[in-house]
């Protein structure tokens, strides 16, 4: 099978810092979300809509969507900004968000599909708004190119050309009953009926939908041997809902190449599409990479990961961050993969927010980068 190209989902701005036990600033998040739009990724989950007292740190999400209405990040590829969505409330105060700025939630592109010409944003002095031109060279197609020659065009936040930027939400439900109870306390089957008017209302107002199924590979209240076809079930309960694609996710990092080999099948066997799903890869026993490796042999082309391995659930002790978004690009570009996302960046990003944090970068391919 070829790996072409392949899709990366940048949740480091939510699923990175919604554990940080020290109040993060609002301008720190905003110049991290800015930084990694320089990139090239096309998805950067950047805040939840969850209530403050579960998810205190995720508590200025209205602002930070706010910023990016009001403030399109310049980028060189239109961008898809996610946020959580726990109930209804969340998806509310979502679009009050959104509203609050008058801009338009456009429905993104197929995420899945890169440009054919890929443009480059250059950031003016402010970073505000940005040139077209070309954005990966012939030598590498994952290598920002330094080609400047281009034309101008803004992003605006009324612009609803393909271009412009759109605004995501994402709901999450889990695979076993104790971590639906710890994580929004409420059952499977309740969990998924709240799903339900959030995936209508959302999808009522074009805004593309991603679905969240927590602990399928392995639970820190019930163990590690979820049953594959309990995970497919859910999925595919979403999938029918409406939900565009559903990240299938290692919140512990229990999986294994053979856990997740047998997952996929019993995705497939319950007649999942690989192109509708992601896998969203949490590092703690370090077998995130080649658990991805595993979904890429099988033809899953959606990755989440975070910027210098950032993270952890809050319900689920001792998880480390999802995989680091520079192992992960340079794994996939060791195989041919094509990301479209600059690595070199990446390391950058994660350097920088790593010390912002005051915690050491968990990247290894984002430390041995910038010692080259
Ligand atoms: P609850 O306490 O059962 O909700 O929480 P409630 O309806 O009884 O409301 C309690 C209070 O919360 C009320 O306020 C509500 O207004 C407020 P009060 O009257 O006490 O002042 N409230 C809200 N406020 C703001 N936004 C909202 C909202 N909803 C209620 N949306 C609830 C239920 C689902 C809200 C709660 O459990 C919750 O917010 N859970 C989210 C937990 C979370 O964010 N977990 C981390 C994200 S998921 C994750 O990391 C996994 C993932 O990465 C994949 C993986 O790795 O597994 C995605
Ligand atoms: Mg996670």
């Amino acid at each position: 099978r070829r790996t072409g190209e392949v899709r990366i989902v940048e949740v480091g701005p939510r699923d990175g810092l919604q554990n940080e036990s020290t109040s993060i600033p609002l301008e720190t998040k905003i110049e991290l979300i800015r930084r990694l739009a320089q990139t090239g990724v096309r998805d950067i989950e950047a805040g939840s809509f969850v209530a403050p007292k579960w998810v205190p740190q995720m508590a200025n999400s209205s602002e930070v969507l706010n910023y990016l209405l009001g403030h399109p990040p310049a980028a060189p590829v239109p961008i898809a900004f996610n946020f959580l969505v726990p109930n209804l409330k969340g998806l509310q105060n979502f679009l009050k968000a959104s509203d609050d700025d008058n801009a338009p939630i456009t429905s993104s592109e197929d995420p899945n599909k890169m440009p054919t010409t890929p443009p480059l944003l250059k950031p003016d002095e402010n970073g505000e708004t940005g040139e077209q031109g070309p954005m990966i060279s012939t030598e590498d197609p994952n290598k920002m190119s330094s080609d400047t020659s281009s034309k101008d065009n803004s992003i605006q936040p009324n612009n609803s050309s393909a271009f412009s930027n759109s605004m995501e939400v994402s709901l999450f439900t889990a695979a076993t009953e104790e971590f639906s109870k710890k994580n929004t306390n409420c059952t499977i089957a309740e969990s998924l009926e709240r799903c339900r008017p959030i995936v209508s209302l959302a999808k009522s107002r074009n805004i593309r939908v991603r679905g969240y199924v927590s602990v399928a590979l392995g639970c820190p209240y019930e163990g590690p041997d979820v049953p594959p076809a309990k995970v497919a079930e859910i999925t595919a309960t979403l999938l029918e809902m409406g939900a565009d694609e559903v990240s299938v996710a290692d919140t512990t990092g229990m999986g294994t190449a053979p856990k997740t080999q047998e997952l996929l099948k019993a995705l497939f066997g319950a007649g999942i599409s690989a192109k509708d799903l992601a896998l969203h890869l949490h590092d703690t026993y370090g077998q995130a990479l080649v658990n991805a490796v595993v979904g890429l042999e099988q033809g899953i082309r959606t990755f989440d990961s975070s910027v210098g391995g950032l993270g952890g659930c809050p319900y689920s002790k001792g998880a480390t961050g999802n995989v680091a978004t520079e192992d992960l690009l340079h794994c996939l570009h060791s195989l041919g993969a094509i990301t479209g996302v600059d690595v070199e960046k990446m390391a950058e990003i994660g350097n920088w927010i790593s010390k912002e944090l005051g915690r050491p970068n968990d990247s290894r391919a984002g430390k041995a980068y910038l010692a080259r």
